[in-house]
C-alpha cells in the first residue's frame, strides 16, 4: 500500500486524484480540502505529517488559480502559490516525503516557436504566472525531493474551465466570440492522474528510474481556443456559431502566451508511453456522465 496525501481535494486536479488512485490499486489516500486544510497552515501541515509518519508522497493540488484576479491580489498569489508550497516542501524535506506539485505553460511565455522544454528560458509574464514560477523556485530550494509537473489548459469533470464553460453556453446562445490567436493543448485531469501514477510507479519500482524536478506534461496535439470550441460543440451536436476574436480586442487582465506547447519528450521517453492527443482525452472526458 502506497500512502498518499492529497491537499486542494476539491479542485479538479484534486477530484480526479480522489476518484482515481484508489485503494484495489495500492493506494491509501488521506485527502483535505481547503476547509481540512488551508496550504498556507505552516504549523497543521507540520502536524500532518508529524501523525501520518508513513506518508511516502504529497500530491499539492491546492493553489490560486484566479488568473485574472492575481493582477490585483498579488498577495494572495504570492501567499498560496509561493509561500504555501514551500511550507509543504520544507515539511516533505523533514519527513522524507517525496512532493508532487502542479506549475503552468504561463511560466515559459518566450519568443520561441517550437514546443517548449523544461530547460528553455522562463518569461512569465503577470502576477499568476510569476506566482507559479516562485513556487517552483521554493519547492526546489526546499531540498525536498520532488517532481514539478507543468501543464496547460487544464479541464476535467468538477471544474470551472473552458471545456465546461463551453458546454453550458453553447445551449443557451446562438453565437459565441471566442480568442484565436493563442496556440496551445487541452489537458484531460485523467491524464494528469495517468501520468502521476505512473512515475510514482517508477519510483517505487525502484532502479535508476528517477522523477526528480521538473517535467512538462500536456495530452498531445495542438489547438486555438476557437477551434477547441468547434471540436467541443461538434461531438456534442450544439448549434452555436462561433466567430473568431484575438486576445487583444478579448482585454483579459492578466497576459496569456500566445504559444504554449510544451515538449514532452521527458516524460513520454521515462514512461516509455505515448501521450493522448486531445482529441482523445476530450471524447473521454465527453462520455463521462458527470462532467
Ligand atoms: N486550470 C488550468 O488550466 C491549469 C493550467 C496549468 C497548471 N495548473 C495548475 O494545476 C494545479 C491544479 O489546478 P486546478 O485546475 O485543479 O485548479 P482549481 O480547480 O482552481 O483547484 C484549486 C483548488 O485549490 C484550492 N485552494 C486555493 N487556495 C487554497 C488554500 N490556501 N488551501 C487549500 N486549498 C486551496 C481551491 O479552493 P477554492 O476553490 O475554495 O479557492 C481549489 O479547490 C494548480 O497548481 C494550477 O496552478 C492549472
Amino acid at each position: 500500500m502506497i500512502p498518499i496525501i492529497i491537499s486542494g481535494a476539491s479542485g479538479q486536479l484534486g477530484q480526479a486524484f480522489l476518484k482515481l488512485l484508489s485503494f484495489q490499486d495500492g493506494y491509501s489516500v488521506y485527502s483535505f480540502d481547503r476547509g481540512q486544510l488551508d496550504i498556507a497552515d505552516e504549523t497543521k501541515i507540520n502536524n500532518i505529517l508529524t501523525t501520518l509518519p508513513q506518508v511516502k508522497y504529497w500530491i499539492n493540488c491546492a493553489a490560486y488559480t484566479k488568473v485574472d484576479e492575481a493582477e490585483t491580489h498579488p498577495e494572495k498569489a504570492n501567499l498560496y502559490n509561493v509561500l504555501a508550497p514551500g511550507y509543504i516542501a520544507a515539511a516533505c524535506k523533514k519527513a522524507g516525503v517525496h512532493l508532487i506539485d502542479f506549475s503552468s505553460d504561463y511560466v515559459y511565455h518566450n519568443a520561441l516557436r517550437r514546443p517548449l522544454k523544461e530547460n528553455d528560458p522562463l518569461e512569465p509574464k503577470g502576477i499568476y504566472a510569476q506566482s507559479k514560477r516562485n513556487g517552483e523556485i521554493a519547492i526546489a530550494s526546499s531540498g525536498a525531493s520532488h517532481t514539478i509537473l507543468r501543464t496547460s489548459w487544464v479541464y476535467g469533470p468538477g471544474g470551472h474551465n473552458f471545456v465546461n464553460t463551453m458546454l453550458r453556453l453553447g445551449k443557451v446562445k446562438d453565437h459565441l466570440s471566442i480568442v484565436g490567436d493563442q496556440l496551445g493543448a487541452p489537458t484531460y485531469t485523467h491524464d494528469i492522474v495517468w501520468a502521476v501514477k505512473s512515475l510514482i510507479m517508477k519510483d517505487t519500482n525502484g532502479g535508476s528510474d528517477h522523477i526528480q524536478g521538473v517535467f512538462n506534461f500536456a495530452n498531445a496535439g495542438q489547438v486555438t481556443w476557437d477551434d477547441f470550441a468547434r471540436k467541443i460543440f461538434a461531438l456534442k451536436d450544439i448549434e452555436c456559431s462561433i466567430t473568431t476574436t484575438t486576445t487583444e480586442a478579448y482585454g483579459a487582465p492578466a497576459p496569456r502566451p500566445p504559444y504554449s506547447l510544451l515538449n514532452c519528450d521527458r516524460i513520454s521517453l521515462l514512461l516509455n508511453a505515448p501521450i493522448p492527443s486531445w482529441e482523445n482525452a476530450l471524447e473521454r472526458f465527453l462520455d463521462l456522465d458527470d462532467q
